[in-house]
């Protein structure tokens, strides 16, 4: 049974059943003090906003001053049915790229007229079913471009260096007195002096450019939309895909994009390169890379975004070699989330009060 607390003006909903009191009516001790009729006539005029999750920093207390809201409370993501209950009445959406929005989902909540995600890509979304609607949708670019790019990096580097499979040894007892200096032991290849393929010359993709050439690195772009970035040689997707020794994948996914890295993509590539995947993992054939991975073709992957999320324990990239696996932490700085929760709630606010959302992400 759900629960629904109202503190400060919101309406907390929660999987953990009890009788803590009802939606729009005080239950708290905080609430009750404020709670005097006006208060409560003044909340029950304003929006009903439905919030898939807590959010770091305090984006939601301010969204609480313009809405009803009800915020889900569980420590895991909700339940497709949960989802549904919390937007069905609601004006607005404020949800995560984990909440699958589909013409089935929106035709279920026939008040919804903005869906905010906290979240760059909108592939989670029906596009097409929500613009179908008149429903504005919102998202969050600009502002996790570097930390993505961070890990892209971050990942690159662990990668080439064998960095995870190093500290593995060490924790599992390997270094022993005998081991203490191998001469062949975690050989990686070299970061410097090697050519870095960028695949999506988009702000994540520019940002990595950026990195790639601070650590002496030529770097090859190649993008959907013409771009012409500084330091990057531009060329045909064909040629970064054989030439470069790292590819590194910024991509919406998109229907033209899905599948871009396929089997012959990755044995296009040159013997001994490393696929760095922080963008989505429909883009990529995974079986594809962890063969390659295991006939040394690659010699080495990372992936922080998967087909299906979380990774299906028969993923092949699990048993593959020198390939690491991360959990979609692409945005995951402290100070990033903060931003994408506020940039949420300006888009969420904006698109409740009939204006064009700062950040749109409609598409026709
Ligand atoms: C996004 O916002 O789409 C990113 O994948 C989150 O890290």
């Amino acid at each position: 049974m759900l629960v629904y607390l109202l503190t400060y003006g919101v309406a907390t909903r929660h999987p953990d059943g009890g009788s803590r009191g009802a939606y729009g009516r005080g239950s708290e001790a905080g609430n009750a003090r404020r709670g005097s009729r006006n208060a409560e006539d003044r909340l029950s005029d304003r929006p009903r906003v439905f919030v898939t999750r807590r959010l770091p920093g305090d984006a939601l207390a301010r969204l609480s001053e313009h809405a009803q809201l009800t915020v889900w409370e569980g420590s895991s993501a909700p339940e497709p049915s949960d989802l549904l209950n919390g937007a069905q009445d609601a004006d607005g959406l404020l949800c995560l790229l984990t909440d699958r929005i589909d013409a089935a989902f929106l035709e279920r909540c026939p008040r919804l007229r903005v869906i905010s995600s906290c979240s760059v890509g909108v592939d989670h979304i029906d596009l097409v079913a929500a613009a179908a609607r008149q429903i504005l949708v919102g998202h969050t670019p600009g502002v996790l471009a570097e930390t993505t790019a961070d890990l892209s990096f971050a990942l690159l580097l662990a990668v080439a260096r064998r960095v995870v499979d190093a500290d593995r040894f060490v924790r599992e007892g390997g270094w022993s007195w005998g081991h203490r200096w191998d001469p062949d032991g975690f050989l990686g290849v070299d970061v410097h002096g090697a050519t870095l393929g960028v695949v999506g010359l988009g702000a994540v993709g520019r940002a990595v450019a950026a990195r790639a050439r601070g650590f002496g690195m030529r770097v090859l772009g190649w993008s959907r939309r013409r771009r012409e970035v500084d330091g990057v040689q531009r060329v045909e997707f064909d040629a970064l895909i054989e030439r470069s020794d790292f590819v590194t994948l910024h991509l919406a996914l998109t229907p033209e994009t899905r599948g871009l890295i396929d089997r012959a993509t990755v044995l296009r590539m040159r013997a001994g390169a490393v696929l760095v995947n922080t963008a989505r993992g429909g883009i990529v054939d995974e079986a594809a890379v962890a063969a390659c991975l295991r006939s040394g073709h690659l010699a080495g992957a990372a992936f922080d975004v998967f087909r299906d999320e979380p990774i299906a324990a028969d993923n092949p990239l699990l048993a593959a070699p020198n390939v690491i696996l991360t959990p979609h932490i692409g945005s995951a700085s402290v100070s990033t989330r903060a931003r994408m929760a506020d940039l949420a709630v300006e888009n969420l606010l904006a698109g409740l009060d009939g204006q064009p959302l700062p950040h749109g992400a409609n598409r026709s």
